[in-house]
């Protein structure tokens, strides 16, 4: 039987499932796994089983989404700052990771797992790339833009999250998705991360559902302006081309049409050949490090 699917709703949670997916529902919620440690001393166990039963509500969490028609779901299970806790800790937590994970990612695509991650390290090695870009003479420095910089991120392939939760009562991002969820609904709870119910898990939607219009909003009014960004920049560069060329034609609005349209059109084509080697610089690097590790 699976991980996951194991179990179904009770009555009354199918219910109330079903009155929450009238409203708007967030298609891809992140969660910030936090508290572990002291719901282990809370309960007086010890804090790897803390940590184990961390992962195993993770198992039940991803079933209520799935319930609850959420296709996506990305996780914080470890930051890089966490390789800064004991030997012993880290350790029992690689090994939870290697059996739980692969597990879940045998049979959920719906999962993404940031390990071993903090957000700024993400950004930063996207301008890195995007630097290798130029370097290499795939991009002009004059392509960077966010909305290549998002094309860099790891998260590249999914869409941004619609609410972002965080347990145990910490109100900070602890650098996750810094990038990925500034029109995002953020919700902290107080729960311990191994005490959170479905209940819980309804509340955020709740939140969600309570501010989506206004989300909606600025998510579509950041990107016209990003457009509208982009547009204006394109046209500065066409006119300033076209005034170095000093022909008579710099006034002809046909021809400089004409010039802005190439000009898009070459740029994407350089993007689109940039993200081609950049998929395949990954893949290298993934190849030659399952190689090392083999
Ligand atoms: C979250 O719980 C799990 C990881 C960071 C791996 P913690 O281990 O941070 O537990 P608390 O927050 O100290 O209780
Ligand atoms: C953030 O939790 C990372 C994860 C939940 C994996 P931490 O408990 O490590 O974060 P800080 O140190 O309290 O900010
Ligand atoms: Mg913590």
């Amino acid at each position: 039987m699976s991980f996951i699917r194991e179990g179904e709703l009770t009555f009354i949670e199918r219910f109330f499932a079903n009155i929450l997916k009238a409203g708007p529902m967030p298609k891809h919620v992140a969660f910030i796994m936090d508290g572990n440690r002291r719901y282990a001393q809370k309960c007086h166990v010890e804090r790897q089983e803390g940590h184990s039963q961390g992962f195993e509500k993770l198992a039940e969490t991803l079933r209520w989404c799935l319930n609850l028609g959420i296709r996506e779901v990305t996780v914080y299970a470890f930051s890089i700052e966490n390789f800064k806790r004991s030997k012993e800790e880290v350790d029992g937590l690689m090994d939870l990771a290697r059996q739980k994970f692969s597990r879940l990612l045998e049979e959920q695509c719906f999962l993404n797992v940031c390990f071993a991650y903090t957000s700024r390290h993400e950004i930063c090695n996207a301008v890195r790339e995007m630097a290798w870009g130029v370097e290499q003479g795939l991009l002009e420095p004059s392509d960077v833009s966010e909305s290549l910089l998002e094309k860099c991120l790891y998260t590249s392939n999914s869409p941004d999250p619609d609410l972002l939760i965080r347990t145990s009562g910490e109100v900070r991002l602890s650098d996750f998705l810094l990038w990925q969820t500034s029109h995002s609904c953020l919700v902290f709870q107080s729960v311990l991360w191994p005490e959170y119910s479905f209940w819980n898990l309804c509340e955020a939607i709740l939140r969600y559902q309570m501010n989506s219009s206004a989300l909606q909003k600025a998510r579509a009014s950041y990107m016209d302006e990003r457009k509208r960004q982009q547009m204006a920049k394109d046209q500065a560069y066409v006119r300033k081309k076209l005034q170095q060329e000093g022909t008579a034609s710099h006034e002809d609005p046909v021809h400089q049409q004409n010039l802005l349209q190439q000009y898009t059109a070459m740029r994407e084509e350089r993007i689109q050949a940039f993200l081609q080697a950049l998929e395949q610089k990954r893949v290298d690097f993934l190849d030659r490090l399952c190689t090392a590790s083999a």
